[in-house]
């Protein structure tokens, strides 16, 4: 029976992870550990590090009953039965490998550590999303030991989506767990199917070797970018066609075989995960000689960039080849609704892009403002201004750039602020959010993405 879980990694994924399990097994002691200090410390404040929402409900109900947020390491690896390892494996930016491959090094530290300071044998979690076959030398590092401990490791990779993590991680799709075909790798994942049949249908629980298991995570994360892109790359064709890629979408999607989800085109998808675990996926296929299926998943990050060109490259043509000098109001910076996190947001993009335009950039963002004044800290002095409201971001602005799906944009007094734009007053929606006929017929030239635009100028 598990009693003592500690998680390595207290971030968007051990955070919020470890506070549901505490939530749904109050006779399990979870501590969650970091080697950032000042997180920790926001764990046990009254201001959490990450946005999400109900995380504030959950961490007040556990926190200090079985769950504890702490900066002793050793402590908690010795106490601990079970470690989930939730570090971050970003992308590698140096050596061999880099810009593809996964960074490992938090995770082989972690290791080393659970190796010094562990006085007796434990079951070892992957959390975090790792290339295929990491287990095998993950179980080195820890083997590699003096005093005859033994490690299980177990792989359970994270489906969460921010800005709904709590109801993904209360009622999740699946829960997948993989182990070695041995009797002891066997137990230890019976071990960790039993803390999530607390909560989770048995059916929804899948076991697999740990190879399928480490893959499914990279498979899963990239099938979904690919939809992404995909109906991104045909709302382009869209709008050189006459054809509306919501009618579209909604009309492929009913066949049960496609599905509708993940068919929302946009300016394209950010967030911390999809295109590194592609490129991840994408070092793999050629580390394994599989050089055409590499190009293959490479295509899904390529039309994502494509995207946020390709919108940038709509507003210069639409403001008359040229947006120098121009304020642009960009509401939304976060990489979707509902999180403050700006990780690979496509909102860097346009606004990089803008920037080499010399445009001027006036920006909102209900959660986001904190990471935006970090992700564009190297812009020209004075090209970037912070705004309290979406008001004041669009007062005297030439243009607005929707660039995050904030469902409250919806509700913004839009005769206000077109009276208070320049004119004429452009509004490109890079998420299809906004009633457009509605704001057309307010005044604004509005450009969706992937049907027709609604402008006033008439055909020259
Ligand atoms: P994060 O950067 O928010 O958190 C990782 C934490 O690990 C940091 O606080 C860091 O200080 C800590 N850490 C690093 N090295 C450490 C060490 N040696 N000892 C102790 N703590 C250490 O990352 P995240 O978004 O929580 O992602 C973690 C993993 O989960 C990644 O592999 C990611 O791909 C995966 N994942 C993320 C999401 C998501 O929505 N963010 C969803 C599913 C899976
Ligand atoms: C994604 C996956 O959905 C999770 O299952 C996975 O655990 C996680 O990555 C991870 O491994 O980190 P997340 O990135 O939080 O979750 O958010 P998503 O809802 O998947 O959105 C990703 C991006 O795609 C966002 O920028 C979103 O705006 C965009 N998107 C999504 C679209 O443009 N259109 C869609 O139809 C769906």
């Amino acid at each position: 029976m598990v009693k003592n879980i500690l998680c390595i990694g207290a971030g968007y994924v051990g955070g919020p992870t470890m506070a549901v399990i505490a939530d749904r097994c109050p006779d399990i002691r979870v501590t969650v550990v970091d080697i950032n200090e000042k997180r920790i410390a926001e764990w046990n404040s009254d201001r959490l590090p990450i946005y999400e929402p109900g995380l504030e409900e959950v961490v007040r109900r556990c926190r200090g009953r079985n769950l504890f947020y702490s900066a002793d390491i050793p402590r908690g690896i010795r106490e601990a039965d079970v470690i989930f390892v939730s570090v971050n494996t970003p992308t590698k930016t140096f050596g061999a490998g880099a810009g593809k491959a996964a960074d490992l090094q938090y995770l082989e530290k972690t290791a080393r550590s659970i190796v010094e300071y562990a006085e007796g044998d434990k079951i070892v979690v992957e959390k975090s999303t790792l290339p295929v076959r990491t287990a095998e030398a993950l179980s080195r590092v820890l083997h590699a030991n003096a005093k005859g401990l033994k490690f299980q490791i177990i792989s359970n990779p994270e489906f969460l989506a921010e800005g709904t993590a709590i109801a993904d991680l209360n009622d999740p799709d699946r829960v997948l767990i993989g182990g070695m075909e041995t009797p002891e790798g066997r137990a230890a994942l019976e071990e960790i199917v039993s803390v999530y049949a607390r909560w989770v249908p048995r059916e929804r629980i899948i076991t697999t070797n740990l190879w399928s298991s480490e893959l499914t995570k990279l498979v899963s994360n990239a099938l979904l970018a690919q939809r992404v892109s995909s109906i991104n790359s045909i709302s382009a064709l869209c709008e050189r066609t006459g054809a509306n890629v919501h009618e579209v979408a909604r009309a492929a999607g009913r066949d049960s075989r496609i599905g509708a989800k993940f068919l929302k085109p946009g300016v394209g998808f950010g967030g911390s995960c999809f295109k590194k675990d592609i490129l991840n996926l994408v070092y793999l296929c050629e580390h394994y000689g599989l050089p055409e299926v590499a190009e293959y998943w490479l295509d899904v990050v390529k039309m994502n960039e494509f995207q946020a060109a390709r919108f940038v490259g709509n507003m210069v043509d639409a403001m008359f080849n040229t947006v120098a000098g121009k304020r642009v109001a960009i509401l939304g910076f976060a990489f979707k609704a509902d999180t403050g996190d700006t990780r690979e947001s496509p909102a860097i993009d346009v606004c990089r892009r803008l920037l080499a335009e010399h445009a001027e950039l006036a920006i909102f963002d209900p959660k986001a403002l904190d990471n935006a004044k970090r992700d564009l800290a190297d812009a020209p002095a004075g090209a970037v201004k912070f705004c309290a409201s979406a008001a004041e971001a669009a007062e005297g602005a030439h243009a607005i750039a929707l660039l995050t799906d904030w469902k409250e944009f919806r509700e913004l007094d839009f005769e206000e602020i077109y009276r208070s734009m320049q004119k004429p007053a452009f509004l490109f929606d890079g998420r299809d959010l906004l009633d457009h006929r509605r704001l057309f017929e307010l005044g604004f030239n509005v450009y969706p993405i992937g049907c027709g635009a609604l402008t006033h100028f008439g055909e020259a």
